[in-house]
């Protein structure tokens, strides 16, 4: 079929049914909703036998809904309509939640039913539940309405859906979302905090100055004044409830942009006492800790559950540090494990914007990352595994490839590519690490199409090395360890072997230093656009024209 998707952005949910929708045959071409009047065009141009509506934040126009087929997928249950279908069923606790295919009409989210696919809600934020179980539910129902479709079926018009529990909501208000300190107590706040996390966030105050709260963490052991904060480690700040605390990993002041907790607030959070842990192992009680290891047998694992998926300077240099610490306990295999959304997504973009030299922050911060990643390509002592459990973008991806192997969970979206963000060239050794794996040719062909991949394409193509089921997917990295672990002694010496021809033939540091020449171009030469591009991205910059490697119908 040819398939128009008309969407607010090119997010996850978007990306993987354009992914999977490719993968099946279907012939997809992607418009931004800008205007009425460029929507239509897209659609005359492209001329499609279905309008899919991934992700909107209006109605699809009369014009085209009246005389095309337009389905809509609302991250809802049967019935549920309204702008905050997650918000509100994350904030209310409930323990079901779906999301609904439906014909586009008149009233928005109201039209007739083609398919609908219901998941146990997990207590998470929005923005995660959205990334995994959304995802995944949204895939179903979509897959299922064009079996319905192809059967030649109707849908089914809400009116005669049997049992619709849902109902017409509002657009869910800062008043709604509101936190009483004196009141509500640590379950209620982080409830509040998860709906409303990654946007828009729950609006208080830190230190008598507005802003707005998210990335919350539970606490089992601070204690203080409700509302008070009681505690800093790393980049987080540890706020009392009535009956407990919790910390908050990230905040957005009036004006600026979503920053760790104590980067926004550096000067407050100078005089906070540090709670430091003892160490990378995991901690025994509820507590925010973003770097944590465990150990089972040979097998050490090391998880980093970075916001976003976004790499500091400082949070490289602390991992590396976990690593390299990793690498002197008596294991055999270390499997980086990232963190439940995201496993990497490269540089923290942010953090260089925040900076008063975003040049020279970029560059430490490509520095620390390469770091890293060297450490563990040059690292004899350990088998290592990327275990992607989440999605992954830019220097994430390379960051992963590091590894000796990368596993990935069937159903992650992959960007490994860079261009994107303003032509940034990239490093993390990807000259070194991609070309032998797809050939000269797929690596061009990878990086100048900056589409996504998903995780069996990248297996496929031999990027990655194995692509594993989703529902045994912590199982079956645990058993692969182990024969990892089994085969250590001939897996490293033949990687010491491998390495050693590789040095051979070009240094590593060569790569790096290419790589690093192309990179000071990106960050300090005369081409502005990647400062350009990561100001957009952090600003977050309504869309005012679709990028042509999307728009097949303008091509
Ligand atoms: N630095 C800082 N923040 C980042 C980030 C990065 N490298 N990558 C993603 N984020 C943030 C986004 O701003 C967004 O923030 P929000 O919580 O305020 O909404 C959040 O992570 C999710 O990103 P989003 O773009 O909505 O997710 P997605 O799943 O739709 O898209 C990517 C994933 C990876 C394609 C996209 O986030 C991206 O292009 N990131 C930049 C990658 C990059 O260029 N890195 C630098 C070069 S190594």
């Amino acid at each position: 079929m040819r398939i128009l998707f008309l969407t607010h952005g090119f997010n996850s949910l978007t990306q993987r049914l354009y992914a999977e929708l490719t993968a099946r045959g279907h012939e997809v071409s992607v418009e931004f909703d800008i205007a009425d009047s460029v929507s239509e065009e897209a659609v005359a141009l492209w001329r499609p036998d279905l309008i899919l509506a991934p992700f909107l934040k209006r109605a699809i126009p009369e014009s085209i809904w009246k005389h095309h087929l337009c389905w809509v997928v609302h991250p809802g249950i049967v019935g549920d309509r309204g702008p905050s279908a997650l918000d509100w069923a994350i904030q209310e606790g409930a323990n079901v939640w779906g999301v609904t295919v439906l014909q586009a009409e008149a009233e928005m989210d109201a039209g007739p039913i083609w398919a609908t696919q219901n998941f146990p809600l997990r207590r998470a934020r929005k923005a995660s539940v959205y990334r995994q179980e959304a995802t995944e539910a949204a895939l179903a129902a979509v897959l299922s309405a064009l079996e319905r479709l192809e059967r030649g079926e109707k849908p089914t018009p809400l009116s005669e859906w049997p049992n619709a529990r849902g109902q017409l909501r509002p657009s869910m208000k800062q008043v709604d979302r509101a936190i009483a300190w004196q009141k509500d107590d640590t379950q209620t706040v982080l409830g509040k905090i998860d709906a409303a996390d990654g946007f828009p966030g729950v609006a208080d105050s830190l230190f008598d100055q507005p802003c707005h709260l998210y990335d919350a963490w539970p606490e089992e052991r601070l204690r203080g004044e409700p509302g008070a904060v009681i505690a800093r480690r790393a980049t987080a700040l540890c706020r009392a409830t009535v009956d407990g605390a919790l910390w908050i990993g990230h905040v957005k002041r009036a004006g600026g942009i979503k920053l760790p907790a104590t980067i926004a607030y550096a000067k407050e959070s100078a005089g906070v006492p540090e709670v430091p842990l003892d160490g990378w192992w995991a901690s025994e009680h509820a507590t925010w800790q973003d770097i944590r290891y465990e150990e089972d047998g040979a097998i050490g694992w090391l998880h980093f559950d970075f916001y976003n998926g976004a790499m500091g300077t400082e949070q490289c240099q602390r991992l590396l540090d976990a690593f390299l610490w990793a690498t002197q306990r008596p294991t055999r295999v270390i499997v980086l494990m990232g963190g439940r959304d995201f496993w990497s997504n490269g540089i923290h973009l942010n953090l260089i914007e925040n900076a008063p030299s975003p040049a020279d922050e970029s560059w430490a911060n490509i520095n620390a990352i390469d770091d890293l990643a060297e450490a563990i390509i040059r690292c004899e002592s350990h088998l290592t595994v990327a275990a992607l459990g989440g999605n992954a973008g830019a220097g994430g991806c390379f960051l992963a490839r590091a590894c000796d192997e990368v596993w990935v969970k069937d159903g992650v979206v992959l960007n490994p590519h860079y261009k994107n963000m303003g032509n940034l060239f990239g490093s993390e050794f990807w000259t070194y690490s991609l070309p032998p794996r797809v050939g000269a040719e797929g690596a061009a062909m990878i990086m100048h199409h900056r589409l996504p991949m998903l995780a069996r394409e990248a297996v496929q193509c031999g990027f990655y090395d194995a692509v594993l089921p989703a529902p045994t997917f912590r199982v079956d990295i645990a058993r692969r360890a182990q024969e990892l672990a089994a085969a250590w002694a001939q897996r490293r010496a033949d990687k010491r072997a491998q390495r050693a021809a590789d040095e051979a033939q070009k240094p590593l540091a060569t790569y790096r230093a290419e790589e690093l020449a192309q990179m000071r171009r990106n960050f300090y030469g005369f081409d502005p656009s990647y400062h350009v591009a990561r100001w957009h991205f952090v600003s977050k910059t309504p869309h005012s024209w679709t990028p042509r490697h999307l728009a097949r119908h303008r091509m």
